[in-house]
């Protein structure tokens, strides 16, 4: 009967999980940012807490309430969430990158208003720190799992960050042009393994979330084996 309740799969585990877009400041009205609502990494917090995990959510700026019992850590920029997250790393079994982290971050930030003047500006920028890269490239190094929102080729683009970031898995999602993706419920994506992709189906986000959830404490529980 133990079996029709819900497995605590992850009971024990300590899992740091970044979620949201970042916030790179031009000056302190604007700046550049990427489109995420924050949902797939709030429900996949939800979901692992739920399977009994300790949550630590690194989350830049979102509409979202954070499920209730992750410990939260708010941040704007790429810098600040690369500092939050290796701050509070040396003891997370399970990191899961699903930040839509700003690739790059103006080189200056003014302190003023920037007022309007030619017709044309140039804005030069500099590359952030790969967050997921850093955390993967420790030793030891937590079990990583990425997410590739990708336009086009989302297998074989996904599968060379897998192997170039060094992860365990990595969840790849088709983004623009169909109902899936940004700020909409329903979410389908593949979840790549070295020897594998898995297809898991179009649904809603909080259910995909369970399942993937499910899947990387399957794939967690064999490397430790
Ligand atoms: N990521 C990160 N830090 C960055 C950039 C990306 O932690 N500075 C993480 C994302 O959270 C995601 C994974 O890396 O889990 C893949 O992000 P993505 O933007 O798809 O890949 P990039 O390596 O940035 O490559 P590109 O944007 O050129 O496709
Ligand atoms: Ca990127």
């Amino acid at each position: 009967i133990g079996k029709l309740f819900k497995t605590e799969s992850l009971s024990g585990t300590q899992i740091m999980i970044t979620a949201g877009p970042t916030w790179e400041a031009l000056d302190p009205v604007r700046g550049i940012t990427n489109h995420s609502s924050g949902m797939m990494g709030y429900a996949l917090a939800q979901a692992a807490i739920e399977a009994g995990a300790q949550v630590t959510l690194v989350s830049g700026p979102t509409a979202l309430t954070p499920p209730e019992r992750a410990k939260v850590v708010n941040v704007v920029s790429a810098l600040d969430m690369h500092a939050a997250v290796m701050q509070d790393i040396q003891d997370k079994h399970i990191f899961i990158g699903v930040a839509a982290v700003a690739d790059y971050r103006p080189v200056d930030q003014q302190g003023q208003k920037i007022k309007k003047s030619q017709d044309e500006m140039t804005i030069t920028m500099v590359k952030n720190p790969d967050i997921l890269a850093d955390v993967a490239a420790r030793n030891p190094a937590p079990f990583c799992v990425g997410f590739a929102a990708e336009t086009n080729d989302v297998e074989a683009y996904a599968r060379g960050k897998l192997e170039r970031k060094k992860l365990d898995l990595i969840a790849a999602n088709h983004v623009g042009g169909e109902q899936t993706g940004f700020g909409v419920p329903d979410n389908a994506i593949t979840l790549i393994s070295a020897e594998a992709a898995t297809p898991l189906p179009k649904q809603n986000k909080y259910a995909l979330a369970r399942q993937l959830i499910a899947e990387i404490a399957k794939h967690y529980q064999t490397k430790n084996a």
